[in-house]
């Protein structure tokens, strides 16, 4: 199996989040100290996916370029490509297709943010699956919002829903997707829907139906949001911060993450502390290069 590549899909207007987002991307909004697409792409690193694609507006690109730029200061490698037009989550794995290159892929949504006592070792294993396709569910109090998902009583998944009006259960399906080599040549059997876009349930029902649907359910010490509303962006800041302050830990934090997978030198660490200078996060850098 070739190595997994993460895709990173940071398009969209934005529109529920007006005016906030009318000149400024979304995934680039602070999620408390950092920028909102820190967290997926540190959850893709988490992971061990080191070639990660962003797909952005053609607008935005520039800014994300900006602020990532080829990823050498993750240890990562970062590419970029343009959905023009916001034509469904599914769109992203056409998008992708020669950047795959024939390589399983790990899709991740640029405003999720996952946060959980070992999800680093499930994501890990996610990665590691060579065929089928691994969702992650988690108990909502609104899945009509969402993707949901049925269970039978051993846990395995008997259907998917996009948005239903009367929800079978509980369980949304989050916005990360673990595919094998097969995903860009499925999403082209995809129809749009009602709403004009290539869904992402549309494309998990097709794996569902060859029997290779592979259900990750994370349980109540982990969080899930996305941040599709005010409301929801402040109340993720509000968790980080939460979180931070009383562990001095951060989440979402790159660089930490390249660090301990050995993915940085101490050369590079530097550079990052300077480049950061004298700020809370710069001074987390430079203790993270101490403890070692
Ligand atoms: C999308 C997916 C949905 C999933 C959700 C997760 O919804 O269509 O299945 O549960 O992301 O964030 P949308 O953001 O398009 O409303």
């Amino acid at each position: 199996m070739k190595n997994r590549k993460g895709i990173i899909l940071a398009g969209g207007t934005g529109t529920r989040l007006h005016p906030v987002t009318l000149a400024v991307s979304k995934q680039l909004l602070p999620l408390y100290n950092k920028p909102m697409i820190y967290y997926p792409l540190s959850t893709l690193m988490l992971g061990e996916m080191r070639d990660i694609l962003v797909i952005t507006t053609p607008l935005d690109q520039p800014m994300f370029r900006r602020l990532l730029g080829e990823g050498e200061d993750f240890g990562i490698r970062l590419t970029y490509a343009v959905q023009k037009e916001p034509r469904g989550i599914a769109q992203a794995l056409s998008i992708a297709e020669d950047y795959l290159d024939g390589a399983p892929s790990c899709l991740i949504l640029g405003d999720n943010l996952f946060y959980g006592q070992g999800l680093g070792p499930r994501l890990r294993q996610a990665n590691h699956q060579s065929e089928g396709a691994t969702i992650f569910v988690t108990h909502v109090n609104d899945p009509e919002h969402y993707g949901v998902v049925e269970v039978d009583a051993l846990g395995a998944p008997t259907s998917l829903q996009e948005k239903p009006r009367q929800p079978q259960s509980n369980l949304a399906i989050t916005g990360l997707y673990f595919y094998d080599a097969q995903a860009p040549k499925l999403t082209q059997k995809l129809n749009p829907s009602p709403r004009g876009e290539l869904e992402i349930t549309d494309l998990n029902r097709l794996y569902l139906d060859q029997n290779q649907l592979n259900i990750e359910y994370l349980g109540r010490g982990h969080c899930w949001m996305d941040i599709g509303t005010h409301d929801r962006l402040a109340e993720a800041g509000q968790f980080v911060r939460t979180i931070e302050s009383r562990q001095g830990l951060h989440i979402g934090c790159p660089e930490e993450i390249a660090w301990s997978h050995g993915w940085l030198d101490q050369a590079r660490m530097k550079s990052a502390i300077a480049a950061h200078g004298g700020t809370t996060y710069g001074n987390y850098l430079k203790e993270l290069v101490t403890k070692k």
